[in-house]
């Protein structure tokens, strides 16, 4: 008797390590098994489908009707439940128990205003918008984690949130998304872009700031027109924003500990037409980045008072437009450092240990870090490099490719973050 109980104690331990996925070899086994899925012929099919049907009609932030269209009538077919709309075109899907812990997964929807120069049968129908950001894949991927989950709805220790945002780019869709409350109670989320920077078959990723906080300005000065033979009767806008300028270039060289990551890029300047007339206005205006968000906090506050004294200096007025609505400032992309190992293991088991590389920090940025704000973030690149099939151009070019071999790639990886997060976290909300 002693040894049957023993024997039943222990196939019951076998069987509850075989379930958690904490453990490597469960875990190795579910990102093959997903993986493996998503690749089979007719899925990776249907996948390709979805992203070429969307990479066809490109549509601008909060502009993703059609997109959001066939976001709905693909998770119909799949039998998944959804919210909409959140900001406008905002799709946030659901699988599982229904119960906590929630854990979101993200796709943004946007295209950008770029004409598409690469010759292909899929090409832009949209004139002048393309998806030169890969936001048409990260809407595949997403729907094809969610056929994924939906076949393993059953075994999900929680709810999974599939979020299809709109307007990420320069338009803060996600800070939407977040006020309309569409992320409410979630409890972590994690988040995907494709790569041109290194290879299909590779993620990318770093613990703490990933990405840079991002603003935009426009400065007025007013001054006095005249004719440009009597400098003396005008007050020149001219000479004070040539002044301004210049004196935006000492906020980084001289303000700033030269370890800390910041960028003051003057982008446009609009003056007066002729020759002989001093205008009564310029315009100017361009981007700040910083790696903190504290740090673009600190370049608003110095571009502003700059602008305003040399204005002065020169006895013109000045304003500052930091574009809070319109192109809202982007936070710092951050990462938990939980989060980062939760999805750095995932992606080991799923490509193999020496597929997940450490990115670098860059200056780029993302509405992500809206989320990153305010709940547990981990937010991944996903290689998409192959010379053999020319996918190399960098992100925004109108010659922008993609190797379609990330799609399954991101589908098994989305699925599995999610899977392996829930069944980490089970315990904490029983
Ligand atoms: C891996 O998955 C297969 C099929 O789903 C199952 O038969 C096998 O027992 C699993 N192996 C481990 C170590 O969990
Ligand atoms: C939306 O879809 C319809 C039907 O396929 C198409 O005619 C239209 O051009 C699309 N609009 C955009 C902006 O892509
Ligand atoms: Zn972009
Ligand atoms: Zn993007």
């Amino acid at each position: 008797m002693a040894w049957l109980c023993l024997l039943m104690i222990l196939s019951t331990c076998q069987t509850t390590w075989a379930f958690d996925t904490r453990s490597e070899s469960k875990l190795s086994n579910l990102t093959r098994v997903l993986l493996e899925s998503a690749r089979d012929p007719e899925f990776f099919g249907w996948l390709k489908w979805i992203r070429r049907r969307i990479h066809e009609y490109p549509e601008l932030a909060f502009e993703e009707d059609n997109t959001s269209q066939l976001i709905k009538s693909e998770l119909d077919s799949l039998g998944v439940e959804y919210s909409w709309p959140f900001a406008k075109t905002g799709v946030v899907g659901s699988i599982g128990s229904g119960l906590q812990p929630w854990f979101g997964l993200r796709a943004d929807m946007d295209a950008l205003p770029i004409q598409e120069m690469v010759e292909w049968e899929h090409k832009s129908k949209n004139n002048g918008k393309m998806h030169a950001c890969g936001h048409d894949a990260h809407v595949a991927m997403l729907l094809g984690a969610a056929k994924l989950l939906e076949r393993m709805k059953d075994e999900l220790k929680g709810t999974v949130k599939l979020v299809f945002q709109p307007g990420e780019e320069s338009y803060g869709g996600a800070y939407h998304m977040l006020k309309e409350g569409a992320l409410d109670n979630f409890q972590g989320i994690f988040g995907l872009h494709v790569a041109p920077e290194i290879p299909v078959g590779t993620v990318s990723s770093r613990p703490g700031p990933m990405l840079a906080a991002s603003g935009r300005f426009i400065a007025t000065i007013n001054g006095k027109g005249g004719h440009a033979a009597r400098p003396q009767d005008t007050r020149d806008p001219v000479l004070a924003a040539s002044f301004s300028i210049l004196a935006l270039q000492q906020i980084v060289s001289r303000e700033t500990d030269p370890l800390d990551a910041m960028v003051v890029s003057v982008s446009f300047v609009e003056a007066g037409q002729a020759g002989n007339v001093i205008p009564e206005t310029v315009r100017f205006g361009g981007s700040i980045r910083s790696l903190t968000t504290e740090g673009l906090v600190f370049l608003q506050q110095r571009v502003k008072q700059i602008v305003e004294m040399q204005a002065a200096v020169h006895q013109c007025t000045a304003s500052l437009d930091f574009m809070e609505e319109k192109m809202r400032p982007y936070p710092s992309t951050v990462n938990d450092e939980a989060m980062y190992e939760h999805a750095k293991q995932v992606g080991e088991a799923l490509l193999g240990e020496s597929n997940v590389l450490l990115a670098p920090m860059t200056m780029g940025a993302e509405d992500f870090s809206f989320y990153s704000q305010k709940m547990k973030a981990a937010f991944f690149f996903i290689g998409t490099k192959n010379e053999a099939v020319r996918s190399v151009k960098r992100l925004h070019s109108p010659y922008f490719v993609i190797d379609e071999e990330v799609l399954p790639i991101g589908a098994a990886f989305h699925a599995a973050v999610a899977i392996a997060y829930l069944d980490g976290h089970a315990m904490d909300t029983q």
